[in-house]
């Protein structure tokens, strides 16, 4: 949420430099951007509405060696020029990006405005360059009004400001991320790896508390708190340039969509030890909680069922964002398991605060190494699907639906119970088959067949997707996916539930698709299907076996207890061909943001 993005070095950064670093950050939000360029002491800014990568910029400048860049996911005050990053002092000395939400803007604000400042934006934002201003006033340097600045400050930021007249770029962590990445004589600062990977490997994340000054020769790491000089190593991070572009695709979510031939493999091939040791940890506690938002919320609640079914294990689902009013439940002896895939979702992060506070241990399921919640949790697991820039999450889910059935048969191991027939190895088996069935679907043949059911429904204005079991949560998702990419209205629902309420939404020619496997449950669903069929629905299945009351059969294999992660492709891949047709963007849905770090 918002994309941050600073330079100092060797390199003239005026300003396409900045820019293409914008465009990699640019699915963290893109309603609009801006830049600050350091240029013969005086800060040259543009900010424009709009994606970056439409951005026409006008002016062309001298060399500039010292800049930064924002792209923006509104959150104080709509999507206007003024409201764009970067914020600037009255005298346009002082330049400031920022990702996050300063939860006291309000009292600072009230302050400053006494004072006598004037602000021009709407945006929270806009108290920190006159803050720093004001310490400057009072004849603290440029540095040192920083560090007062973030002080002052309560929320999650991530911070970057430059000075016309100081050759450094300074910037802050308190809970969003900040990567700083160490070239040649130059120095980047992003939210992400990905806006400077053509430029180097070598990255250092900040903590949070913790600032870092760079003068374009060195790096200097500051607790904020005390002032005190920290001493950090740097690391060498192993990701492909290739593998954050879009190469040969018109979307990465088609890209990421396809990559799932190999990603569903990395994510089943999991250190044996900490998947027991993980297993073991669920089992001891006295209460499991699963929790994640969207997507991977879906993912857990999949869980639900994988642990139950597979396991006789009961852990408790909540969105993330409601798991905070649990609290009562929780004690020393809870564990928390938290999925997401980036890594720095705020709804997660703080329910994983509330966890800590009792004093429970949390396991995390990321995708991004080094991701906050990576870092902060007690256990971890890398679900290694490499980098996911969609908004959509396609392959991420698919890799946190192996690694939680990972963990599912793990239980079974653990203590070894004669009841249960499942191990560790039998998901290993599953988990590479279904890989090699995913890899089998991902044909031309099989896309379009998929595509041309998208041209059948594309222009209906309502679908309703049901399931039941592990492919309740399926349904869920897949109306999730066809929400935010192609904009109709779609709702998910457990087949069970439709008598109950929505099967009055139900018209003649109502697109509705059915999720099933080969399982105990096909038959209830397959009669759930018969029900919607005779109010007059379009029918369509997900399905191994055909029915003749499905108007349209979308094949999938027969997966067993893996079936979530079959069915959930063809959503994905209609989805995609739904927006296609409908003619909206799928990699950047409009309100959205693909990693979302306020609550
Ligand atoms: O990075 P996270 O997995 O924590 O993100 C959670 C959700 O914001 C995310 O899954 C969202 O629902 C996706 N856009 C859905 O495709």
């Amino acid at each position: 949420m918002c994309g941050i993005f600073g330079y100092i070095g060797k390199q003239n950064c005026a300003p396409q430099l900045v820019i293409n670093g914008l465009k990699s950050l640019e699915y963290r939000g893109y309603d609009s951007w801006g830049i600050a360029i350091q240029e013969n002491q005086s800060l040259i800014i543009e900010k424009q509405v709009g994606k970056v990568s439409d951005a026409k910029i006008e002016h062309s400048t001298t060399p500039a060696h010292c800049a930064i860049g924002h792209t923006r996911w509104a959150t104080h005050g709509g999507v206007e020029t003024r409201n764009a990053h970067p914020h600037y002092s009255s005298d346009k000395s002082i330049a400031v990006i920022h990702n996050g939400i300063i939860e006291n803007y309000n009292e600072l604000k009230s302050d400053l405005v006494e004072k006598g400042y004037a602000f021009v934006s709407d945006t929270d934002t806009e108290v920190v360059p006159h803050l720093l201003h004001y310490y400057m006033q009072t004849g603290l340097s440029f540095i040192d009004s920083f560090l007062a600045t973030c002080k002052a400050l309560h929320g999650r930021f991530a911070l970057v400001a430059i000075h016309k007249d100081e050759n450094i770029v300074v910037t802050a962590r308190n809970g969003s991320p900040v990567i700083i990445g160490v070239g040649d004589n130059e120095w980047f600062i992003a939210s992400d790896i990905s806006a400077f990977l053509e430029h180097t490997t070598l990255v250092n994340y900040l903590d949070d508390g913790q600032a870092c000054i760079c003068d374009g020769k060195t790096a200097i790491y500051i607790d904020i708190t005390t002032g005190a000089e920290q001493v950090k190593r740097n690391v060498t991070i192993a990701i492909q340039k290739e593998t954050v572009e879009k190469g040969e695709y018109a979307h990465y979510m088609l890209k990421e969509i396809m990559e799932q031939k190999v990603s569903i493999a990395r994510a089943a091939n999991q250190p044996e030890e900490e998947i027991r040791t993980i297993a073991q940890a669920i089992r001891n506690a006295k209460g499991t909680f699963i929790v994640g938002c969207g997507t991977a919320g879906k993912a857990c609640m999949a869980a639900e069922y994988f642990f139950s079914v597979i396991a006789e294990h009961h852990v408790n689902f909540a969105p993330a964002s409601e798991f905070t009013l649990y609290h009562h439940f929780l004690t020393s002896e809870s564990l928390l398991i938290v999925v997401s895939q980036s890594g720095e979702t705020a709804d997660v992060l703080e329910a994983m605060n509330v966890a800590k506070s009792k004093g429970a241990k949390v396991l995390a399921i990321v995708n991004v190494e080094g991701s906050t919640i990576h870092r902060e949790a007690d256990y971890t697991l890398l679900i290694n699907a490499g980098p996911e820039k969609a908004v959509a999450s396609t392959k991420a889910l698919t890799g946190q639906l192996a690694v939680l059935l990972s963990i599912a048969y793990a239980l079974c191991d653990y203590p070894r119970d004669r009841r249960l027939t499942h191990s560790l190895h039998d998901a290993k088996v599953l988990l590479h088959a279904t890989a090699s069935q995913i890899a089998e679907m991902l044909n031309p043949r099989y896309i379009e067949h998929i595509q041309s059911v998208a041209k059948k429904i594309a222009q209906k204005t309502d679908m309703y997707i049901i399931g039941k079991s592990w492919n309740f949560p399926m349904a869920l998702e897949s109306a999730i996916k066809i929400q935010e990419v192609s904009y109709i209205h779609a709702e998910g629902f457990a087949g069970g539930e439709l008598k109950h309420g929505p099967l009055a939404l139900i018209e003649e020619g109502t697109p509705c698709i059915a999720l099933l496997g080969n399982d105990e449950v096909t038959n209830d669903t397959v009669n759930n299907v018969r029900e919607i069929k005779a109010r007059g629905a379009f029918t369509i299945a997900i399905a191994p076996t055909n029915n003749e009351i499905f108007d349209v059969w979308i094949k999938v294999p027969d997966a067993g207890n893996a079936q979530a992660i079959v069915n959930i492709l063809p959503i994905q891949i209609l989805s995609y061909f739904l927006a296609i047709e409908r003619g909206t963007n799928p990699d950047m849905p409009r309100n959205l943001a693909k990693s979302v770090t306020v609550k």
